[in-house]
Formats: C-alpha cells, sequence, structure tokens
C-alpha cells in the first residue's frame, strides 16, 4: 500500500527520516514529497536512499520541464495512487496554505487534488503553535476532515518550553494506520442515512418544522462514503450539498422520507436515523395561503415512527442506530427509547449545550448500547462522524471473538 510523505521546512524534518522507516517496517510503500524550505534542512537524498524511489521536490524541473516526461500531469497521478497524504513535520506555512486552498507547490496541489486522508503533525515553536491565526487554520483543516496529530510539550529547538515538538513517530505511525484502516473498513456496508429536518406543511407557503441543520447526518454520510461504503442519504431540506458519490433521495415530509427509507431498506445493512422527523403534521393542508384573521387553531394528527417500522421490517444483521435530541434527563429519556424502539444503539445529543448541536460544526453526544454508554466528547462534526462509525463497527464485531482474542495475548504474554 502506498502512502506519501510531505516533509516541510522546520527544524524536525530531519525526523520525517525515521518517520519513513517507521512506516517501511509496516510494509507500507512509502513515497516523499519535499517543499523548497524543507530542502534547506535536509536532502532530498536521505530520502531517495531510503525509500528507494525519486523525491518529488517541485512542480518544475530546474529547466522548466514538467519533471516526469511520461506524466505531465505528475501532481494527480500522484494523488490518485497514494492512500494517505501525511504531512510531518507540518509547518504554520503549510498549515495556512493548505487551510486557504493554495496550489503554489506540489505538496499544496497535491493536497487538493487527492481523495486520500490527509494527516497533519504540526511542529513549530509554541507561541507560533498557539497564534490564532495557526488554530483557526487547523480549525478550517479539521472540520475538511483531516486528521491532526498534536505535537508534545518539551524543550523546542528554539530554546522555549512549551507544545510545538512534533509528535512521537510510534504515535504517529499508530494514528497513519487508524486512518489507513478506517479507509476501507465499511466497504462492504450499505449505509442508509436520513438527515436533516422535515417539513409539514401548513398552506402552500408556510410549513412545520424544526432547527435540525443536517450537518451530522451528512458528516455521517461522508464518513461512510470516505470508509467505502455505498451511501444512501435520504435527506429533508437542508442549505448542505449531498457528499460526492452518495446516492442521493431529496425529501420534504415525514411521510415522503417513511416512503424513501422503505423502498431503500432492503438494500441497507446499516441504518442511521439522523433526520430530526415530526411526530405531528396538521391534518388538513389549506389549499390557499391563509390569509390573517382572528385566532386560528391549527389540528395536528401524529406522523408514523418510521423507526418502529425499519425495526420491524429490516433483514437479519442490519444495524439500526437511532438518534435522540434531549433537553431534560437525556440519558435516561435515551435509554428509554433505546429499549422501546428496539434500536441497536441510540447516538444521544444533549441538545440544552450552549454552541454545540443544532446548525452548529461541532457536537458532543453519548453512543448508548444496552449495556454500554460511550462519551464523545465535543469535536468537528465530521471527526465525531468517524467516532460513531467506530462504536458501530465495534458492535459488528463479534464479542466472543475479541474475548477469545483477549485470552490469546494474555496467554502469549505469559
Ligand atoms: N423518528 C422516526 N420517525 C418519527 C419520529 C422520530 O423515525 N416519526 C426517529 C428519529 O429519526 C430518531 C429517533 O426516532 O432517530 C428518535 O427521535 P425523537 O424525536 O428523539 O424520538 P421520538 O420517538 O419522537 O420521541 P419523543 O419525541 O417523545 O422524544
Amino acid at each position: 500500500m502506498k502512502v506519501t510523505v510531505g516533509v516541510t521546512g522546520g527544524i524536525a524534518a530531519y525526523k520525517a527520516a525515521e518517520l519513513v522507516r517507521a512506516l517501511q517496517q509496516q510494509a507500507l510503500d512509502v513515497h516523499v514529497v519535499m517543499t523548497a524550505a524543507a530542502q534547506q534542512f535536509v536532502s532530498p537524498l536521505t530520502f531517495a536512499g531510503l525509500t528507494g524511489h525519486r523525491v518529488i521536490t517541485g512542480l518544475w524541473d530546474s529547466d522548466g520541464q514538467v519533471p516526469n516526461a511520461n506524466s505531465a500531469i505528475e501532481h494527480i497521478s500522484e494523488a490518485q495512487s497514494t492512500e494517505a497524504l501525511i504531512v510531518a513535520p507540518a509547518t504554520a506555512d503549510i498549515l495556512a496554505r493548505l487551510a486557504h486552498g493554495m496550489a503554489d507547490d506540489f505538496l499544496t496541489t497535491m493536497a487538493l487534488a487527492t481523495p486520500a486522508p490527509l494527516i497533519l503533525a504540526p511542529a513549530m515553536n509554541v507561541q507560533m503553535w498557539e497564534h490564532p491565526a495557526t488554530q483557526a487554520n487547523l480549525e478550517t483543516l479539521r472540520l475538511r476532515g483531516a486528521t491532526i496529530v498534536s505535537p508534545d510539550s518539551g524543550y523546542l529547538a528554539c530554546g522555549m518550553l512549551g507544545e510545538g515538538r512534533l509528535a512521537k513517530v510510534e504515535d504517529l505511525v499508530r494514528t497513519i494506520l487508524d486512518v489507513l484502516h478506517r479507509r476501507h473498513d465499511m466497504a462492504s456496508e450499505t449505509v442508509l442515512v436520513t438527515a436533516g429536518g422535515t417539513r409539514e406543511p401548513v398552506d402552500p407557503v408556510r410549513f412545520i418544522g424544526n432547527r435540525s441543520s443536517g450537518k451530522m447526518g451528512y458528516a455521517l454520510a461522508e464518513a461512510a462514503l470516505y470508509r467505502g461504503a455505498h451511501v444512501i442519504l435520504v435527506s429533508a431540506p437542508t442549505r448542505l450539498d449531498p457528499p460526492t458519490g452518495c446516492e442521493f433521495v431529496p425529501v420534504t415530509t415525514a411521510e415522503e422520507m417513511r416512503q424513501a427509507v422503505l423502498k431503500h431498506l432492503p438494500r441497507a445493512t446499516l441504518v442511521m436515523k439522523a433526520a430530526a422527523v415530526a411526530d405531528y403534521r396538521p391534518r388538513l393542508r389549506a389549499e390557499q395561503k391563509i390569509k390573517r384573521t382572528g385566532p386560528i387553531t391549527i389540528e395536528l394528527e401524529p406522523t408514523e415512527d418510521i423507526l418502529a417500522e425499519i425495526i420491524k421490517l429490516r433483514q437479519p444483521g442490519t444495524l439500526v442506530i437511532g438518534f435522540a435530541a434531549e433537553t431534560e434527563n437525556p440519558v435516561e429519556h435515551a435509554r428509554g427509547k433505546l429499549s422501546r424502539k428496539g434500536v441497536d444503539a441510540i447516538v444521544l445529543n444533549d441538545v440544552t449545550r450552549p454552541h454545540i448541536g443544532f446548525d452548529s460544526d461541532r457536537n458532543a453526544v453519548t453512543f448508548l448500547t444496552a449495556n454500554a454508554a460511550q462519551e464523545l466528547p465535543e469535536m468537528p462534526k465530521r471527526l465525531l462522524a468517524d467516532r460513531i462509525l467506530d462504536e458501530v463497527q465495534q458492535l459488528r464485531r463479534p464479542r466472543q471473538i475479541v474475548a477469545e482474542m483477549n485470552a490469546v495475548s494474555i496467554l502469549a504474554k505469559r
């Protein structure tokens, strides 16, 4: 499996050589791209010697030609053929350039062109690290799905003490292997995701809706696609673009969502019901716009519980994950829903927490199963989506096999 290490211009550039060796020991085919600044610190020859591959040092040869005569668009072929792009060390400068989508050298151009996951290992002076500009760039990159391996604390090359040292090579390798594993671990799944808030018309111009932005559901769809799943996204109206590659089924009302879900359910191996579905709809929809007169009463009737129907109709082996947005006694209510609805797990969202949840790019949830509760702390929704999918993957793994593996490793240690 091919991975690409991008080396940028910081003192820690020499540590990239150690990282390359450690990745090779994991049977990875490592290719290296260096920025111009990185070449001031370490010679490309070091990496060429270690990897046995030509090190890419720029978009152009010194005579102004594209470097590889066989491929006039080398950054594209490199970008398409790699399984991960790891930037280590990542300077404040490369974080800024990546956050802004610059394409002024090979590494930044490749980062824009690659569908592979981006892993960034920053290393810099503590004040540069703590600067709001650097932190804002990191947050932008995180929200786009990049994995950040935070620097360690300690004495820095500049003589200062603080955070900014490149993370330990073993921590980097572990993260890279986790990301590579996630890349294909859902290849056999067809994931049916519902997202957004349904709208129940009152008259031709008004509806009863809710505050759901759809961001969590879209993040789940994107994360599952990234992990190789086929994704069917049944979405109530949102302001979001559907993730590239998903089967997109737009709906408006709870009843339309119900019909779309039941139609696609037979293909699903995993259902994630992130949508905020109206529990009530107006019993009658006015044909014409309702004019202002005196007080009016709108009679509401309950909608069907889609989740309950899914549980009845699902194929054996299909996992069903419900979502619960609660405002009081969250765990107690969500536990009640878990057993009442018969789902495999509930993603609990305490929507009273300020600044996160509705319409925010960040959230914190609890992943509840019949006998466990996993707190997933506040983080960008795209990252949270991966953590939720990790929890779902755990449900798939037969517990017995895990127990047996533990027993074997205990025996092996003796
Ligand atoms: N849900 C559904 N169909 C509905 C209402 C909700 O499938 N008509 C699903 C949601 O997509 C979510 C889960 O049920 O995954 C829980 O939604 P929630 O509104 O929290 O639960 P309700 O059962 O409606 O309970 P309550 O409103 O009483 O909290």
